[in-house]
């Protein structure tokens, strides 16, 4: 198959989720195009076979890009297989007023784009102060300090789930490659 990626990335952790699909992908002999959606420009989708959408949330919403991307191509995107990679640290926990919040997120993003994603996977991101701005330190160390009492606050530390995410990506691939 071929596919397109296209990706938002603030701190950087959807960006390197996006590589490792697109890596994953190649190596299962599918074709891909990887755009970090801000750089993308113009894109044809119809040169493609599947789309997978990815962007993390920031104080509640996905990055703006991702949002006019989908608004703009969802005719696209309605006609072909599609997947959105939902980045979180609400997707790192098993509150469910977190998980609540999650869906009403994508249920905002989907009434305001106009696109509904065939699969969404909500895949948990990173805590990373090594690249937050003074204010934003403050701000994630008390999200993470009542999050997870074990993290080291000082250091940046990951919790994508890369076995769960390549087998929801293996799943989805498979489902549409047959
Ligand atoms: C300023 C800021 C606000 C955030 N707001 C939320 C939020 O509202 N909900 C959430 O689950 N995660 C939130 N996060 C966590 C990010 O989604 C997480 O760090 C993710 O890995 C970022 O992905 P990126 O590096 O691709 O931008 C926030 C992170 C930062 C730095």
């Amino acid at each position: 198959m071929k596919l397109f990626i296209g990706y938002a990335s603030t701190e950087g952790q959807t960006r390197k989720i996006a590589r490792h699909l697109m890596d994953r992908l190649v190596d299962l002999g599918h074709s891909v195009e990887l755009a970090a959606l801000a750089e993308a420009g113009p894109v044809d989708l119809t040169r493609f076979d599947a789309a997978v959408l990815g962007a993390s949330v920031h104080i509640g919403h996905y990055q703006s890009v991702l949002s006019d991307f989908a608004e703009a191509h969802a005719d696209a995107l309605a006609a072909m297989p599609t997947l959105l990679l939902s980045v979180s640290l609400a997707a790192a926990g098993h509150d469910a007023e977190d998980w609540r919040g999650l869906e009403t997120i994508l249920s905002d993003f989907t009434q305001a784009t106009g696109w509904t994603p065939g699969q969404v996977v909500q895949v948990a991101g990173a805590y990373e102060p090594s690249k937050y701005d003074v204010f934003r330190r403050f701000v994630m160390r008390r999200i993470i300090a009542a999050k997870d009492p074990e993290a080291d606050l000082d250091w940046d530390k990951e919790y994508t789930d890369w076995d769960d995410l390549n087998a929801q990506m293996d799943t989805w691939i498979a489902s549409h490659a047959a």
